[in-house]
């Protein structure tokens, strides 16, 4: 069965194309930057965020040679701030892996606050066409909380904007979800 970020990646493949402008949220093991670093080639940017060293170490590492791909040490609730001014209304994607990093020394979770804080810039930086992906997860210490707010967000939308929510079943309990956003117009 196909895994939830397998999930993402083969909804967002075919809606990017050289040239786009994307971001990942939430660096990692750095999977997500180097689909999208592939997906835009060079002529497009990729820009990543992640708080903790070890995963932008990994993410620097995977996407060595590439310099479509922007770094930033930094939380995504800063990503309007870090972001160039002409991104507004231009990105093509933007994706979220909430949680934690699988096999870090730290267990540092993202957090429903600073998490709905982004989402609510990303919503305001997708072009029309464009897509928000939220891989989502109850595991990790106030993650249902962090789940249920993002949902309720999902739910609030304003017509410009459409949610769907897809839930791997037969998974492994909790069951991982995923959530898009498409921005309309
Ligand atoms: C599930 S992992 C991401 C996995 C990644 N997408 C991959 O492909 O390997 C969640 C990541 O979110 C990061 N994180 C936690 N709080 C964050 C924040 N405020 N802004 C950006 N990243 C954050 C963690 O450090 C962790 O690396």
């Amino acid at each position: 069965m196909m895994r939830i970020t397998e999930l993402a990646h083969a909804i967002l493949r075919p809606t990017l194309k050289a040239g786009d402008w994307c971001v990942d949220a939430t660096t990692g093991h750095g999977h997500d930057t180097l689909f999208l670093a592939e997906a835009v080639g060079q002529t497009g940017r990729v820009f990543g965020f992640d708080v903790q060293a070890e995963a932008l170490a990994a993410t620097t590492a995977r996407v060595l040679g590439r310099p479509q791909v922007t770094l930033f040490p930094c939380g995504h609730e800063h990503m309007a701030a870090c972001l160039p001014p002409d991104a507004r209304g231009r990105l093509a994607a933007v994706m979220f892996n909430l949680g934690i990093l699988p096999g870090a020394r730290k267990a540092i979770a993202t957090r429903t606050a600073t998490t709905i804080g982004a989402l609510t810039q990303a919503l305001d930086l997708i072009r029309p066409g464009g897509h928000i992906t939220v891989a989502l997860y109850s595991g990790h210490p106030g993650g249902p909380a962090e789940a249920a707010a993002v949902a309720a967000l999902a739910d609030g939308l304003p017509s410009t904007y459409a949610g769907s929510r897809v839930s791997r079943l037969n998974a492994a309990r909790p069951a991982p979800e995923l959530l898009i956003i498409e921005r309309i117009a």
